[in-house]
């Protein structure tokens, strides 16, 4: 441990401070604001019936969100490993167990099923660059666009072929461990993509139906809420931070010694929840002035922006420069999902990383087609969670991201001394408490109970 700390330091001074601290920010951000904020949770808040779960999924990010995030960040630093052998090693000279590894065996699972959707939904934003720039959105009506979806996710050809093209981009960026060049493109996507939803934030407000898109939002209805739809709130917490499969923690193995992991982690927090909200903002007042329903599904972002862009004025611009940053978003998650599989394979089987990331990514793309299959050919498939697709997403982030989280928290709180987490949160003052009493108590109660009654 004290030699690597020796060596982290000596490269902190190298980079200073200030761009180390800000580099994991960015990294951690550009795998946290992507499709989760922009595409699915309007949908999924829509299908939930609005205010409830928004509400729920606030408190969700905030009670047990933020304590994962800071608990997986710490045993990553701990660590300084992939999730898999930091886990490993943390059980064992924390005195627990070496199977703790399990943890980051499940993440690198979760990863590989959720970018095999992912991929293909990012695969429809690529598409819609195309599309976009076409102009065949310029003054369409609301039933054009709907037309132009559906035959669109209808063609398995053409889903399947931009699905391979994204994963395609994703493994290129991953193999050459490019990531550097990455954080620049998070510097200027984040900002360009709050800019483009505050233009069509002022679109909403003008459309005349703002204040129906607000009401649904936030006037909580409890008598809709569900056990399912709060386990929905929670799952998307999860997703949308990025949190219980390990990619913050192989994050915060690079992390330097001196940064503080609160702070990071209360920006990235804010800065995703802030990026949700304005997209829900944006897209709910255009469903109630156009007559659609904000139940619709996965299809919801594609069927309300570009009729939004479509009227404005520099609409083809704004439309093809909003897909081309969606794109981008979904691009440095995309990395973010490969990492733990991709670190664990080059370390257990001794593979290059390329290698490893044309394996890696070979599976992805494979279980994928099931996804892309879910939209047209095997739409009427449906078993337990529906489509291949609803069933990916619901293990995924209503059970294996919740379950990962469960386990990260119980053992940064439960498992880990009291010395060792001190060390790594800086300090016993006020803010440590409150993590710990969150860590031991609050956030692990929460997710037991609210996975317990959903799957009961
Ligand atoms: N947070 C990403 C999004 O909102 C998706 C995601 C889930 C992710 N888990 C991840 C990204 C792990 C990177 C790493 O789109």
């Amino acid at each position: 441990m004290l030699s690597n700390r020796a060596g982290d330091s000596k490269r902190s001074s190298l980079h200073g401070h200030w761009s180390s601290r800000m580099a994991f920010i960015l990294a951690v951000t550009g795998s946290a604001v992507g499709l989760g904020n922009i595409w699915k949770f309007p949908y999924i808040a829509g299908q939930n019936g609005g205010g409830a779960f928004v509400l729920v999924y606030l408190v969700c990010v905030i009670v047990i969100g933020m304590p994962v995030m800071m608990s997986e960040i710490l045993i990553g630093r701990r660590g300084r490993r992939n999730p898999v052998a930091t886990m490993e090693l943390l059980g064992k000279e924390e005195g627990s167990s070496s199977h703790w590894r399990l943890v980051g065996t499940l993440g690198v699972l979760a990863g590989i099923l959720i970018l095999s959707y992912y991929s293909v939904i990012a695969g429809w934003t690529l598409a819609y660059v195309v599309k976009s720039a076409s102009g065949v959105f310029v003054g369409a009506s609301a039933e054009a666009v709907g037309e132009n979806f559906a035959s669109f996710v209808g063609d398995w050809r053409l889903v399947a072929l931009c699905h391979t093209l994204f994963m395609g981009l994703a493994v290129f960026v991953v193999a050459r461990g490019v990531e550097r060049g990455l954080e620049q493109a998070v510097r200027f996507m984040v900002p360009a993509l709050l800019f483009l939803m505050l233009v069509l934030l002022g679109y909403s407000i003008n459309s005349g139906y703002f204040g129906e898109g607000v009401a649904f939002m936030f006037t909580p209805d409890f008598e809709r809420l569900t056990w399912n739809s709060v386990l929905a709130a929670l799952g998307q917490a999860f997703f949308t931070l990025s949190i219980g499969m390990g990619a913050i923690m192989a994050y915060g193995a690079y992390l330097p010694e001196e940064t503080s992991i609160t702070g990071a982690s209360a920006a990235v927090v804010t800065a995703d929840t802030a990026i949700a909200m304005l997209a829900g903002l944006a897209i709910f007042p255009l469903v109630f002035a156009n007559n659609l329903d904000p139940a619709d599904g996965p299809g919801l972002v594609f069927d309300t922006l570009p009729l939004a862009f479509g009227q404005m004025a520099g609409g083809v611009f704004f439309s093809t420069v909003f897909f081309v940053l969606l794109a981008f978003a979904a691009w440095t998650s995309a990395i973010g999902l490969m990492e733990p599989a991709v670190a664990w394979i080059v370390e257990r089987f001794s593979k290059t990383r390329a290698q490893a990331t044309v394996m890696t990514g070979s599976i992805i793309w494979l279980v994928g087609l099931g996804s892309v299959l879910s939209f047209n050919v095997l739409a009427d498939l449906k078993f337990l969670a529906g489509t291949i697709f609803d069933n990916v997403d619901y293990l995924t982030s209503n059970i294996m991201l919740p379950l990962g989280g469960l386990l990260i928290v119980v053992f940064a709180g439960w498992v880990m001394c009291r010395n060792s987490t001190a060390d790594e949160l800086g300090g016993s003052g006020t803010l440590y408490k409150a993590w710990r009493l969150l860590a031991r108590f609050i956030a692990p109660v929460g997710i037991l109970f609210v996975l317990i009654n959903a799957i009961k």
